[in-house]
C-alpha cells in the first residue's frame, strides 16, 4: 500500500492556519486531515465547514474531514460542499454507519469509518466492503498530543489480513517513534498533528516523517 500522509490541522496556530496549510500543501502531503469536534461526541469544539471553505482556495489537496460529531449524517452535504473529497465519521456516533456509508457513495464522496480506541475492530467488519478508508484511533478523540495507544495496532493488524487493498489510517500520536510501528502493522495513512507543529519546520518534519517509512 501506499505511504500517505494526512497532516491535521488540530494543533496548528488557528491565528496563522493559512501558512501553515500552504507549508503541508508545498510539502506534497497526501490529505489534509480536519478534525471536526462538537463538544457533544468529545468535549472540545474546533471549527465547521467554513474552516474547510477558507482553506480550499489555497491549492488541490485533497481533504478529508474527521467529523467527531454526534449526527454525523447531517453534516455530511455541508462538508461535501465546502471542498471535502473524503469524510470520516465515527462509529459509536450512529447505529446506522451501513446506511451513512451509502449515502456518502451516493453523494460522490470518500467514505470512511473511524474505531475508538475502546471499540473492537469487529464493529467495522459488516461494513468493510462499503469503506475507502478504515480509521483506527490511536488516541482517544478529542485533543492533540496525547501519547499513542499502541494497543491499537492489533485492530491495524487485523483489518490488514481482512482487506489487503484498504486504506488504513492511524490517527494519534504519531511521531518518528510510533510511525514506523504503525506502518509495521499494516497502516498506510498517517495522521500527524502535534508532533509537526513543535519542530522548526512543518516541511521538514514531514520529510522525516515520510522518510521514516521509505
Ligand atoms: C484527535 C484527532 C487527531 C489529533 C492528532 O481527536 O482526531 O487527529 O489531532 O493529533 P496528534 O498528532 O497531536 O496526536
Ligand atoms: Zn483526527
Amino acid at each position: 500500500m501506499k505511504f500517505q500522509l494526512a497532516p491535521s490541522i488540530l494543533s496548528c496556530d488557528f491565528a496563522q492556519m493559512a501558512p501553515s496549510v500552504e507549508q503541508m500543501m508545498q510539502a506534497g502531503v497526501a490529505w489534509i486531515h480536519f478534525d471536526v469536534m462538537d463538544g457533544q461526541f468529545v468535549p472540545p469544539i474546533t471549527f465547521g465547514d467554513a474552516m474547510v471553505r477558507g482553506l480550499r482556495k489555497l491549492g488541490p489537496t485533497p481533504f478529508e474531514a474527521h467529523l467527531m460529531t454526534q449526527t454525523p449524517e447531517s453534516h455530511f452535504s455541508a462538508f461535501r460542499d465546502a471542498g471535502c473529497e473524503r469524510i470520516i465519521f465515527h462509529a459509536e456516533a450512529t447505529h446506522h454507519a451501513h446506511r451513512l456509508c451509502g449515502q456518502l457513495k451516493e453523494m460522490g464522496v470518500g467514505c470512511g469509518v473511524a474505531i475508538n480506541p475502546g471499540t473492537p475492530v469487529e464493529a467495522l467488519i459488516p461494513i468493510l466492503p462499503l469503506l475507502d478508508v478504515a480509521l483506527v484511533m490511536t488516541v482517544n478523540p478529542g485533543w492533540g498530543g496525547q501519547p499513542f495507544l499502541p494497543e491499537c495496532l492489533d485492530k491495524v493488524r487485523a483489518l490488514r489480513q481482512l482487506r489487503p487493498d484498504l486504506e488504513i489510517e492511524v490517527d494519534g500520536g504519531i511521531d518518528l517513534t510510533t510511525l514506523p510501528t504503525a506502518w509495521e502493522a499494516g497502516a498506510n495513512v498517517f495522521v500527524a498533528g502535534s508532533y509537526l507543529m513543535r519542530g522548526d519546520s512543518v516541511a521538514e518534519r514531514i520529510r522525516e516523517l515520510t522518510e521514516a517509512c521509505a
